[in-house]
């Protein structure tokens, strides 16, 4: 039944109909089948390129099309069979035909079932190919696209691009940060161990905590909403905000939703007002369900369009964030559809944007003041670049500091840059 709903889920995502996000928030009844659902259809794009590189090396013809729910059903059973331990050989192959029959005709059932019973029958290693260049390896064993692996390549080296594309492909950890309105972080520690969950402080972060075992959706304190679940590297672009500084009241957070950022900011300073804006209703619903859920009065949504200035606004914020659209791809552990989806042409695109964004943002900065830009990509164009050529616009701004997470095995990918506004 379960593995029936992941070949749907991935005909529609592959048909357009559904976002990988929209199929992944589907809920089921049954919270094992829940874990596979979301484990197979994530995974699957994960891996996605290294998958197909293996589907192709069964078939007889080089580039041969194959009908699409059988190319699916390929799909989610050599990903069981290369990337799961739990599922056995003659499991991969009976659920596999089983689906062949509701989907093709004798020919595709019969052909599932061979390519199935060759597959299974040997270990599917990537660590055991051989290839002709770093390029390649980087490309097939860690499916990351050719354009987005030249382009790293290109501006970083082979080695940095191999470290980012092997982490890019492991299953990150979860984070949460304690909402501090409502329980102490040691409290919230003593109370989830009795449900079997074990915590640790995360390093470099106030109020941060790593779960390393057991599952916190299903615990009172979830429930009760006593903390908020984020990476350290998003959490981090909040400390780096407010760091060394103690005079800020007024905050403006100018890419606001879903919240986390201001929800960060206002868990580290209660006593800070928040005006956490996004473009769209639908996005600024999203903030105040958030709001709401954690009791977070200080911090109000707002739908406003970054592009655009009110007089108010001008030199009225002690601190604008400008958390701004991106190409994503520091997030690809958890969003690894990113890699398909953006291109370069995409993230070209995004700069007008983000350069559009922040000269209105730095409008709304008071003499003295400070602008933090911050960006979950580690392309060049999104930051330093578009750094740099703020600085030579805007004379009345001087860079204070700036931090790089790499995606890595302990945090997502951001950039983030401070700026205070001369007097
Ligand atoms: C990186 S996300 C923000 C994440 C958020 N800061 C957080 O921590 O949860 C970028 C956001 O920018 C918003 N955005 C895009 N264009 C905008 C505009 N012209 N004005 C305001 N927000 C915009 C998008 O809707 C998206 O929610």
């Amino acid at each position: 039944m379960v593995r029936e709903e992941i070949l749907q889920a991935l005909l529609r995502v592959e048909a357009g109909e559904n976002t990988l996000e929209e199929v992944l928030n589907r809920k089921m009844k049954n919270k094992q089948d829940q874990g596979l659902y979301r484990e197979i259809l994530k995974g699957i794009y994960r891996h996605l390129i290294t998958i197909d590189y293996f589907i192709h090396s069964f078939l007889k013809k080089k580039n041969q099309k194959l009908h699409l729910p059988i190319q699916m059903i390929l799909r989610m059973s050599f990903y069981q069979w290369m990337y799961l331990d739990k599922i056995p050989a003659h499991a991969i192959v009976y659920e596999g035909v089983e689906l062949a029959k509701k989907v093709g005709h004798r020919g595709s059932v019969g052909f599932v079932n061979a390519i199935l019973r060759k597959a299974t029958a040997q270990k599917l290693d990537p660590e055991a190919l051989h290839f002709n260049s770093l390029e390649e390896e980087i490309h097939i064993k860690y499916s990351l696209p050719v354009e987005w692996t030249r382009y790293f390549i290109k501006n970083y080296g082979e080695d940095w691009t191999l470290d980012f594309a092997k982490n890019s492909v492991k299953i990150p950890d979860l984070h949460l940060r304690v909402n501090t309105n409502k329980i102490s972080s040691q409290d919230l520690k003593n109370s989830l161990k009795k449900e079997g969950i074990n915590l640790v402080d995360l390093k470099g972060v106030c109020q941060g905590l790593e779960v390393l075992e057991g599952n916190i959706f299903e615990t009172e304190e979830f429930k009760q909403d006593l903390f908020y679940v984020q990476d350290k590297a998003a959490m981090m672009v909040a400390e780096f905000a407010l760091e060394k500084e103690e005079m800020i009241e007024r905050v403006l957070d100018v890419c606001g939703a879903p919240g986390g950022k201001s929800i960060g900011m206002s868990f580290l300073n209660p006593d800070l007002e928040i005006f956490c804006c996004d473009v769209t209703k639908e996005k600024v619903d999203k903030i105040k369900e958030n709001l709401h859920r954690l009791d977070l009065n200080q911090v109000k949504a707002l739908k406003r369009d970054g592009r655009n200035l009110s007089p108010r606004e001008r030199d009225a914020f002690d601190l604008v964030l400008l958390d701004a659209p991106c190409s994503g791809l520091g997030l690809l552990r958890r969003k690894p559809e990113i890699k398909y989806n953006r291109t370069l042409k995409d993230m070209k695109s995004l700069v007008k944007l983000q350069r559009q964004l922040l000269d209105t943002s730095s409008q709304c900065v008071k003499p003295g003041g400070k602008l933090v830009y911050s960006t979950c990509t580690l392309s060049k164009e999104d930051n330093e670049m578009m750094l740099e050529d703020f600085l030579i616009h805007h004379k009345d701004f001087d860079l204070l500091d700036q931090k790089v997470l790499n995606l890595n095995e302990e945090t997502d990918g951001f950039k983030m840059f401070k700026l205070v506004k001369k007097c």
